[in-house]
């Protein structure tokens, strides 16, 4: 079987696109998000990302990254993991949390979200 990949652009259910770029012998890689939607009141920016996987020689390796969101003051961290199926087909499992910035503690029961995401490859194209 094929190994998992997480060098290149992906494109998640929600249209939003991020790009990989190379990841070091210690797992680690960084690259960039572009979202499709926002729950700030912003114009949306490319934003970096910084992430690690682990070195799995079966090669569906399970990973995590952080999106420090460039247009507004939040944070989303994802963790997931890289699976290949029979035809070599990659989709990225993943869920998230992202952190809202709220006024005082009082109100930090509502700053964090939770979601899903599924992530599949895109091919001759960069966020
Ligand atoms: C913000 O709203 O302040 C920043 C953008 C957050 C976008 C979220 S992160 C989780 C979910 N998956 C995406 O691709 N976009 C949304």
């Amino acid at each position: 079987q094929e190994k998992c990949i997480l060098t290149g652009t992906w494109r998640n259910d929600l249209g939003s696109n991020m790009t990989i770029s190379a990841v070091n012998e210690a797992g680690q890689f960084s690259g960039l998000y572009l979202t499709a939607v926002s729950a700030a009141e912003k114009p949306i920016l490319v934003s970096p990302l910084n992430g690690s996987q682990h070195i799995d020689d079966l090669g569906q390796p399970t990973f995590g990254f952080t999106v420090t969101w460039s247009f507004s003051v939040s944070t989303t961290v994802f963790v997931g993991q890289c699976f290949v199926d029979d035809q070599g087909k990659e989709t990225l499992q993943t869920m998230w949390l992202l952190r809202e910035k709220v006024k005082s503690a009082e109100d930090n029961w509502k700053a964090t979200t939770v979601g899903t995401n599924v992530f599949t490859r895109i091919n001759g194209q960069n966020v």
